[in-house]
C-alpha cells in the first residue's frame, strides 16, 4: 500500500498478520511477548477472537511508536470498546480475516481517526445486507457504480464503520448506518464522501461532508478518516 495511506501520511500505520501471532505461543504468552495487557473480559473468548485482538493492540503500540509515543500504552477498552489512546495521541483499530490494522497520531495533528477493513462482499451478500446499510437513493447509485455493486456496497459500509470510530469516541453519541448518506465517489483520489443526517455536537452539525479515504487490495476494502483539529 501506498505510504501516503492513509490521510497523506500525516499518520503512523502498522498492519501485523493474527497467523503471525498465533505462532508466538498460547494467547497470554503471545500477548506478553509483544507486551499486550491481555483483559481478563477476553478470557473465556474464543482463541480466534483472543488473537485478533493481541493482533491489534500490537499493531497500535507499533504505530504509536512510530507516532513518536515514547512509552508503554495500557490502551484499555471504554465501555463502548473503543480504545483508550495514551494522552496526547489519537489511533484506531481495524481487523478482519486474519489482518490486524491499526493507525496513531499526535493529538495536535487530529482530534479523532477512524479506520476500517472488510474483505469484499459478493453480488448475493451485498444485495442482502445493502438495504440495512445503505438509504434507497446510495443503493441506486451503488447499482451504477464503477466499482461494481458489491465493492461499492463494501466501500460504503467499511466508510461508515470508519466514520463511527473516528467520531463516537470524541463525542459519546450512537448513530446508525442510515445517519451517514454517501455522496460523492472519487475513484482516481480513493475517497468516498460521507454526509452525516443527525447533528452529533455543536461542532459536528447535521449536513457536515466527511472525505473518507479507500484502497482496494487483496480482495479487501481499507478505509481511514480522520478529523483534523481547527
Ligand atoms: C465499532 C464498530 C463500528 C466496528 O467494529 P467491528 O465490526 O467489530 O469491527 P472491526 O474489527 O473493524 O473493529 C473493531 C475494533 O474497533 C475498535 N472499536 C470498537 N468500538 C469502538 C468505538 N465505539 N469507537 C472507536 N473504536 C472502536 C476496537 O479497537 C475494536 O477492536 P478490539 O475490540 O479488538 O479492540 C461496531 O462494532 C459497532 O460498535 N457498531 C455499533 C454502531 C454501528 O454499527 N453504527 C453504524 C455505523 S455508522
Amino acid at each position: 500500500m501506498a505510504s501516503d495511506f492513509p490521510l497523506g501520511g500525516a499518520c503512523a500505520s502498522s498492519r501485523i498478520s493474527v497467523a503471525e501471532v498465533a505462532r508466538l505461543g498460547p494467547p497470554r504468552t503471545a500477548a506478553e511477548r509483544l507486551g499486550v495487557n491481555f483483559p481478563d473480559r477476553l478470557a473465556g473468548a474464543v482463541r480466534s477472537r483472543q488473537y485478533e485482538f493481541i493482533a491489534g493492540r500490537a499493531a497500535a503500540q507499533a504505530a504509536l511508536h512510530v507516532a513518536g509515543f515514547g512509552g508503554h500504552a495500557l490502551l484499555t477498552a471504554s465501555a463502548h470498546r473503543a480504545p483508550q489512546w495514551p494522552g496526547g495521541f489519537v489511533g484506531s483499530i481495524a481487523h478482519s480475516h486474519g489482518q490486524a490494522w491499526a493507525v496513531a497520531a499526535p493529538r495536535q495533528h487530529f482530534d479523532g481517526l477512524g479506520i476500517d477493513l472488510e474483505h469484499c462482499l459478493g453480488q448475493v451478500p451485498a444485495e442482502e445486507l445493502a438495504p440495512a446499510l445503505m438509504r434507497a437513493e446510495e443503493i441506486a447509485s451503488a447499482r451504477r457504480s464503477p466499482l461494481g455493486f458489491g465493492v461499492h456496497v463494501t466501500l460504503v459500509f467499511s466508510a461508515k464503520e470508519s466514520l463511527y470510530k473516528c467520531l463516537n469516541p470524541l463525542f459519546g453519541k450512537e448513530f446508525g448506518f442510515h445517519d451517514l448518506v454517501a455522496e460523492t465517489l472519487e475513484t482516481a483520489a480513493g475517497t468516498l464522501g460521507l454526509r452525516l443526517e443527525a447533528p452529533l455536537a455543536p461542532r459536528v452539525e447535521a449536513g457536515r461532508h466527511f472525505e473518507v479515504e479507500y484502497r482496494i487490495e487483496r480482495g479487501a476494502v481499507w478505509t481511514a478518516v480522520g478529523l483534523r483539529n481547527g
